[in-house]
C-alpha cells in the first residue's frame, strides 16, 4: 500500500486500521504559528464519530484526539503534525467468518486476493469507513488555517437521502442547521422525512445511498495548477478516495449535458466594483482554477453494504454459495457522518492550493508580535 499521501506542500498521510490499535494521521507542511488545541480537532471528530444518534452505527467510540507532535504551546511549529485516536470499540469476532464468506459490496474479497490474506480485514481494516477520521483530522488544520488567513468557510450537508431531497433552502440554513439534525441535513422538516426512511430501511435490514452537497464560500481567484493538478481534479482525486463515494460533479454537472451554452454560461457583471457572475453553473471553477465564484460540487454515497438482510455469496473454504447476513454493527447510510470528512477534504485541497499559490506564508507570525 502505496497510496497513503496526498498534496504538494500540504501534504497528508493516513494510517490506522478499523480494529488495529489506532487510526491516525501526519500532516506535513502546516505553516508555524497556527494556534491550534486538541478541542479544535476534537470538535470536528465529534461530528464525524459513531454511535451518535439512530441513524448511525452503534459502535460507540469516544474519538478522543491525541497530538503527538508539531504543536508546542499552543500553536504549530512547522514540523509535522501527527495526531491519532485509539480503537476502543471494537468487536472483531464475526471478521473470520466474513473473511471466509466476504460481505457483496464491501472490499473484503478483493482486499483477500490483492494482498494474499495478509490483510488486517477485521473491521474491514483499511477499507473502514473509519479510516476517514484521519482525513477529519488533518482537515481540522486545514480549515482553521484556511478561515484565520483567507477567511474561507465550507459548509457541506445531506442534499438527498434515500430519494428524499432538499429544496429552497439557503446557505444560511445549511450553516445554521445541518449539525442541529442528526442527518445531517440542511432544513429540519426535511430532516425528519430523512431520518424516518433511514429508520423504516434498517428496519427492513437494508441500507440507503444520498447525496452529499459542498460549498467553499471566499475563496480566492486562481487556485488550481492545470492541467493534472486543476482544482476540480484535486477535489475529484481526494473525494472519490472517500470510501462509499461512487461519483461527483460540480456547478450544473450532470444536467449540463442537456442544457445549451446561453443556459448553461454564467454571464458576468460588477458587484460591488468586483467582477462576478450572475449564476454559478460552472460550481465555482473555470479552466481549473478557482474564479472567486463559490466552489460548489455534489458527492454521491452508495449505500453501506453490510445489511442485515440475507444475501447471497460464497464460502471460499467450502468453494461453493452461501447465505450471508452480515453480523456487527453498520451505518444505515454513511451520509451524515460523511458530511463532515467532505468539508475535511475539501480544506485539505485548498489548504494544499492556497500554499502553492503564496496566498499562506510558511509562518503565520513572528513571536512576539
Ligand atoms: C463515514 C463512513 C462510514 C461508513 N460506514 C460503513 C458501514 O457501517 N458499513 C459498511 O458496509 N460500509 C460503510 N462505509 C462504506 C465502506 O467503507 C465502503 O463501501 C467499502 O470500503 C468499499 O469501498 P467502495 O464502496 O468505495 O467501493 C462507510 C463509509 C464512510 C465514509
Amino acid at each position: 500500500m502505496s497510496g497513503n499521501i496526498i498534496g504538494e506542500r500540504f501534504t497528508v498521510v493516513t494510517f490506522g486500521e478499523s480494529h488495529g490499535k489506532c487510526v491516525g494521521v501526519v500532516v506535513d507542511g502546516c505553516p508555524a504559528g497556527l494556534e491550534i488545541s486538541e478541542e479544535d480537532i476534537q470538535h470536528d471528530l465529534d461530528l464525524r464519530k459513531p454511535g451518535q444518534s439512530i441513524v448511525t452505527t452503534l459502535r460507540k467510540e469516544t474519538d478522543s484526539v491525541e497530538i503527538m507532535s508539531g504543536v508546542f504551546k499552543g500553536f504549530t511549529t512547522g514540523a509535522p503534525i501527527m495526531m491519532l485516536v485509539r480503537n476502543e470499540d471494537k468487536d472483531s469476532r464475526s471478521y473470520d467468518l466474513i473473511m471466509d464468506t466476504p460481505r457483496p459490496g464491501h472490499a473484503d474479497l478483493v482486499a483477500r486476493q490483492k494482498y494474499g490474506g495478509f490483510n488486517d480485514y477485521r473491521g474491514g481494516g483499511r477499507f473502514s469507513g473509519r479510516i476517514t477520521a484521519s482525513f477529519v483530522m488533518a482537515g481540522a488544520i486545514a480549515k482553521k488555517l484556511l478561515k484565520e488567513t483567507l477567511g474561507i468557510e465550507i459548509v457541506a450537508y445531506a442534499l438527498e437521502i434515500g430519494g428524499i431531497r432538499a429544496e429552497n433552502f439557503t446557505i444560511d440554513d445549511a450553516r445554521k442547521n445541518r449539525y442541529q439534525n442528526e442527518v445531517r441535513a440542511p432544513q429540519p422538516e426535511v430532516a425528519e422525512r430523512m431520518k424516518t426512511k433511514v429508520i423504516e430501511t434498517r428496519e427492513k435490514g437494508d441500507s440507503l445511498g444520498g447525496i452529499v452537497e459542498c460549498v467553499a464560500l471566499n475563496v480566492p481567484v486562481g487556485l488550481g495548477e492545470p492541467v493534472f493538478a486543476s482544482l476540480d481534479s484535486d477535489i475529484a482525486r481526494i473525494t472519490l478516495s472517500i470510501p462509499a463515494v461512487k461519483g461527483i460533479e460540480f456547478g450544473s454537472g450532470f444536467s449540463s449535458a442537456t442544457a445549451t451554452g446561453k443556459q448553461n454560461n454564467d454571464e458576468y457583471l460588477y458587484k460591488d466594483g468586483r467582477v462576478v457572475t450572475k449564476t454559478n453553473n460552472s460550481g465555482g471553477i473555470l479552466g481549473g482554477l478557482s474564479n472567486g465564484m463559490p466552489i460548489q460540487y455534489r458527492t454521491v454515497f452508495k449505500p453501506a453494504s453490510s445489511i442485515a438482510s440475507k444475501q447471497t455469496t460464497v464460502s471460499l473454504s467450502q468453494s461453493k454459495e452461501v447465505e450471508l447476513v452480515v453480523p456487527g454493527r453498520h451505518d444505515p447510510t454513511v451520509v451524515p457522518r460523511a458530511v463532515p470528512v467532505l468539508e475535511s477534504t475539501t480544506a485539505i485541497v485548498l489548504a494544499d492550493h492556497a500554499i502553492r499559490a503564496g496566498l499562506i506564508p510558511p509562518v503565520l507570525k513572528t513571536q512576539g508580535d
